[in-house]
């Protein structure tokens, strides 16, 4: 029997700990007797013929570094169908029967059509914005949540000092998840995230006023990235109590880091399941956490679902932040 061949590619933003989950596909392929290839820079390493076989060796000293090895991109070419098509014959001619594809949402769908179009792909969630609707956990978002944690701590200390508001924009895109974990874990006065609806009346200068009448005289605000808006609230928050305020937007550096302990063992769970379902034969799957367990789901109904957001953590938050 010959000796099966697959490959893998990391998509979309990059996350830490996707070279974790890089590291775990190429060793757990390996050690299948498996031939190992990673592709570069995303869906266009298919397109540009860009990859490179993987040994043991190739994926060591990487488990801790932020960032992906493999680069990664957005490709606007590869949601053609002509390009799917182009990328599945040039996997047939370098012999890689299957894929796994460590990213978001969006590069599901790209792992999607390159399964129709004749190559099995697995699915990997990689990103730090936990927006995936069919798992519990995206590898990253640890990662990114303590470092926002990190950064706010840092932004409180002078806060106080001045007896300033600060508000904070974390990332997230559509979803609130690094918003909400960061905010309770800060003690943030006010949380705003797109999945609730506020009101900047009740839900922050009602919630400032109300711990101003304890005696606080720092406060923390953050606001989700899908909220924005970070420095008209500062302006807004100074003309209508006075009291000075700061907006900080935190950008990028929750993207980067060495991974967490977390983030590290989930992707080399993560990972090592992919390569268990295309050692099988099996693609069109994304690999997930539900109940804190590893498992698998068919992609399109993975990508069906919906993302329900924790309102009981935040209904908690709103309580115990005063
Ligand atoms: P993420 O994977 O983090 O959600 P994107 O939405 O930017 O990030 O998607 C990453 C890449 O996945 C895109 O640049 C594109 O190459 C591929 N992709 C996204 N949507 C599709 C689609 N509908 N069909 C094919 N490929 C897609
Ligand atoms: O998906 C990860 C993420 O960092 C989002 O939180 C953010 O909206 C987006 O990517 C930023 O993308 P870019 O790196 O292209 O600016």
């Amino acid at each position: 029997m010959s000796q099966k061949s697959i490959a893998v590619l990391t998509s979309g933003g990059d996350a830490p700990g996707m070279n974790a989950a890089v590291r775990a596909v190429v060793r757990a392929g390996i050690n299948r007797g498996m031939r190992v290839f990673g592709i570069y820079r995303g869906y266009n390493g298919l397109l540009n013929g860009d990859i490179q076989e993987m040994n043991l060796r190739s994926v060591s000293d990487i488990i801790g570094n932020g960032g992906t090895m493999l680069y990664t991109a957005r490709s606007e070419e590869f949601k053609k169908k002509e390009a799917q098509e182009r990328a599945a014959d040039f996997c047939r001619s370098q012999g890689i029967e299957g894929v796994v594809v460590i990213g978001g949402d969006g590069s599901f769908r790209g792992a999607r059509a390159l399964t129709a179009a004749g190559i099995n792909c697995i699915g990997v969630p990689g990103t730090i914005d936990n927006d995936i609707a069919c798992s519990e956990y995206t590898v990253g978002f640890d990662t990114a949540m303590n470092t926002a944690l990190e950064m706010v701590d840092r932004i409180r200390d002078t806060a106080q000092s001045h007896d300033r508001c600060s508000i904070v924009e974390v990332m997230g895109r559509r979803c609130g998840d690094i918003a909400l974990q960061t905010g309770i874990a800060t003690g943030a006065t006010a949380i705003l995230v797109p999945e609730i609806e506020y009101n900047i009346e009740r839900d922050v200068i009602e919630r400032i006023i109300n711990t101003q009448k304890t005696g606080k005289k720092h406060f923390v605000i953050v606001v989700a990235e899908g909220v924005g808006g970070v420095r008209d609230l500062a302006k807004y928050i100074e003309q209508r109590l006075g009291i000075e305020a700061r907006a900080t937007v935190l950008g990028h550096v929750q993207r980067g880091g060495s991974p967490t302990v977390r983030d590290r063992v989930v992707a080399s769970q993560m990972g090592y399941e992919a390569v268990s379902l295309l050692d099988k034969g099996i693609g069109n799957r994304v690999v997930v956490m539900r109940d804190g367990k590893i498992t698998n789901l068919d992609i399109n109904e993975a990508l069906d679902m919906e993302r329900v957001f924790d309102k009981k953590l935040y209904k908690i938050a709103m309580s115990v932040s005063i």
